[in-house]
């Protein structure tokens, strides 16, 4: 089998406290390929920290080790504050759950979109809006032209973040990290912009961690399913499978979906046995 985008082996991050280290994420590994994997799991569990850890992006203080996060060949533990910063943008990408948080509202779109390009690439000013039209239509931005000249405010929630994607996709990374990327977006458009990234993640042969809440709903888009709880893998399985999950805490994830009603407050942690 083809070596997978991403290894993550036995990943432990922790805070200094008072009373010693506290270990918030511990002894995870997983891989992910070409694929749609989903990270699960209840509010504290780790997925944001697991995400942030292999985007380089941990916050002050946290301490990480691995026995190995291997991105693209690339050994990640041992990488420079520069190499990281080229991997991000060109290598990974990261899509966050709104948009108001990720595009600057002092910018026009079509400026952000470009961005990555600027960084990363030297082509000629007009191939760089060409390739910035050309994500904003892939990613179903109805008149790009108008989109790129207009400046974040301009665009409803589902729009903002059709063009962070867009953002985030025109340097074409291999791996797309999103985390919750639609819990800011009503219902119905939670399910467009999870089409479209599980759509996209196939056209351009993309890996996709896709962290969320939701199992059920996620669990439509994924191939694969790695369950956290108290920052470690409880379970992994083929989306497919999640019916007859093994684990009484994968099932209470799995019934307990989070709706419009609840949005906003925390979802019940998970007080049974292991
Ligand atoms: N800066 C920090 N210092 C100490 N602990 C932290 C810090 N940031 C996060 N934590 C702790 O790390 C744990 C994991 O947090 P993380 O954000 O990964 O959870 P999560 O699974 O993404 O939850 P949610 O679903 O609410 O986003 C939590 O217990 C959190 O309190
Ligand atoms: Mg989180």
């Amino acid at each position: 089998m083809a070596e997978p985008l991403l290894t993550i082996e036995n990943l432990r991050i922790s805070f200094p406290s008072e009373g010693g280290p506290v270990s918030v994420v511990d002894d995870v590994s997983f891989d992910v390929g070409r694929e749609v994997v989903a990270l699960v799991g209840e509010s504290g569990s780790g997925k944001s920290m697991t995400g942030r850890a292999v985007m380089g992006l941990l916050p002050r203080g946290a301490r990480i080790e691995a026995l190995r996060m291997a991105f693209d060949g690339q050994e990640l533990t041992a990488l420079s504050p520069s190499a990281w910063n080229r991997l991000r943008g060109r290598g990974i990408g990261l899509v966050l759950q709104d948009p108001k948080y990720s595009l600057n509202p002092a910018h026009k779109i079509g400026r952000q979109v470009e961005e990555a390009l600027l960084l990363h690439e030297k082509i000629s000013a007009a191939e760089r809006r060409e390739q910035a039209l050309e994500m904003l239509s892939k990613v179903g931005l109805p008149d790009p032209e108008r989109v790129y000249s207009s400046y974040p405010a301009a665009l409803s929630g589902g729009m903002g973040q059709r063009a962070m994607i867009a953002a985030m996709l025109v340097s074409r990374p291999k791996l797309l990290i999103a985390d919750e990327p639609t819990s800011a977006l009503d219902r119905g458009l939670q399910d467009q912009i999870l089409t479209l990234l599980r759509s996209l993640t196939e056209e351009l042969g993309m890996g996709l961690l896709l962290i969320s809440h939701d199992l059920q709903q996620v669990s439509r888009y994924a191939d694969r399913v790695l369950v956290m709880r108290q920052g470690r893998i409880e379970e992994e399985m083929a989306s497919a499978d999640l019916a007859n999950a093994g684990s009484a805490y994968t099932r209470a994830l799995w019934a307990a979906r989070p709706s419009a009603a609840t949005y906003g407050t925390r979802l019940p942690v998970y007080e049974g046995g292991r």
